[in-house]
């Protein structure tokens, strides 16, 4: 197993992760699920941890679209009827979107009760799940109310990933590959180089983990070099959000990938590079169309990272490494 340090907790990463953590100093434990980890997920941490067979399971619907207030209410709903007093533990078993939602309903339940995160998904395992932004979207903004509070820990079994699908592990390989573009250039040649069929996920989630903790060690609350993560999402949240109101959500590296296609357009790399960056995603992953500036303008604009009204992008200024603050106008794009 790997243990990788965070703030003032531990990320434990490999087979023998589950059994890393002392649930008895709590006196009610509730779990965290939708429809998806209820079914292929939760058996399995039971057989593995079974002194978690009389916790409290609480039920939300999967999808971004239930990332919201009404989820929220349901879990706070569950934890008053359950008398869970403050020295309870939240269990977040899920993709980003429990651990997100979770994390926040348990940070501000009887003014915060504790937490863990247990991601399902590739992507939460070697993002989300670290780091402590927690949060729901609001008024059709993406993570519009939240707050930064970090989980007790976060227990990371890749067996999880067996029962994802393709779409959902390549949504996930978009924030490893935008990990390595920011932060490490021999990861992106590795990618570069990878088939994506036979992955040791144990390795590249622990790699990603690595990349991201370094930077929010820096700057937890995301100041200044934290930033540098942001890089694909100001336009990727943008596409998301369109998606999301018109009713036909994406799933988020989908939209992380197009924002890390053209957030490379104005980064300040070599023509070669922004045609490899494009030519890897787009022959390794089938993606949605992308909507046009006109379809965008109303997000950008609304981007909760905005300054002085202009738009604020992470962009790349050469592989492996990441500008933060860099202003353009609605026009300049
Ligand atoms: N907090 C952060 O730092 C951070 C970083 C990146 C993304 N995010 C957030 O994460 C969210 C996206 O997370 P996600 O991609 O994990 O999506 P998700 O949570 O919606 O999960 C994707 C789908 O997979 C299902 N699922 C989960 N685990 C499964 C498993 N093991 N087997 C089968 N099905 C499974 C879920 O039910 C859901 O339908 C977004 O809301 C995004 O804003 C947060």
């Amino acid at each position: 197993m790997k243990i990788i340090r965070s703030d003032n907790y531990d990320v434990c990463i490999g087979e023998k992760s589950l059994v890393h953590f002392n649930f008895s100093d709590y006196s009610t434990l509730a779990i965290l699920v939708d429809e998806n980890t209820k079914k292929h997920c939760l058996p399995l941490l039971l057989v593995q941890l079974p002194a978690l067979s009389n916790s409290l399971i609480i039920e939300i619907q999967s999808g971004e679209e239930n990332k919201n207030l009404s989820s929220c209410s349901l879990i706070w709903e569950e934890l008053s009827k359950h008398n869970f007093d403050r020295n309870s533990l939240l269990i977040n078993l899920g993709g980003g979107v429990i651990g997100d939602m979770g994390g926040f309903a348990a940070s501000t339940y009887k003014r915060g009760i504790d937490f863990i995160q247990i991601p399902t998904t590739l992507l939460s395992m070697a993002d989300a799940s670290v780091g402590g932004k927690l949060g729901i979207d609001f008024n059709g903004l993406k993570n519009q109310v939240g707050l930064f509070k970090n989980p007790k820990s976060v227990l990371i079994y890749p067996e999880f990933l067996e029962t994802l699908g393709e779409n959902q592990l390549n949504s996930g390989l978009a924030e490893i590959v935008k990990h390595a573009l920011i932060a490490d250039a021999n990861l992106w040649n590795k990618l570069k180089e990878t088939s994506f069929s036979d992955v040791d996920w144990e390795d590249v989630i622990a790699r990603s983990v690595q990349l991201k903790n370094k930077i929010i060690l820096d700057d937890p609350f995301e100041k200044t070099t934290r930033k540098q993560l942001n890089f694909g999402h100001t336009f990727g949240h943008a596409i998301e959000s369109y998606y999301l109101e018109k009713g036909t959500p994406i799933l988020h590296g989908e939209a992380v990938f197009l924002g890390v296609i053209l957030e490379s357009e104005l980064s300040n790399i070599t023509r070669q590079e922004k045609s490899e960056i494009k030519n890897f995603i787009l022959s390794n992953f089938a993606l949605p169309h992308c909507p046009s500036k006109s379809e965008i303008a109303k997000y950008l604009t609304n981007d909760k990272k905005n300054q002085s009204k202009k738009i604020n992008f992470s962009l790349l200024s050469e592989i492996g490494n990441c500008s933060i603050d860099n202003l353009f106008s609605i026009d300049e794009l």
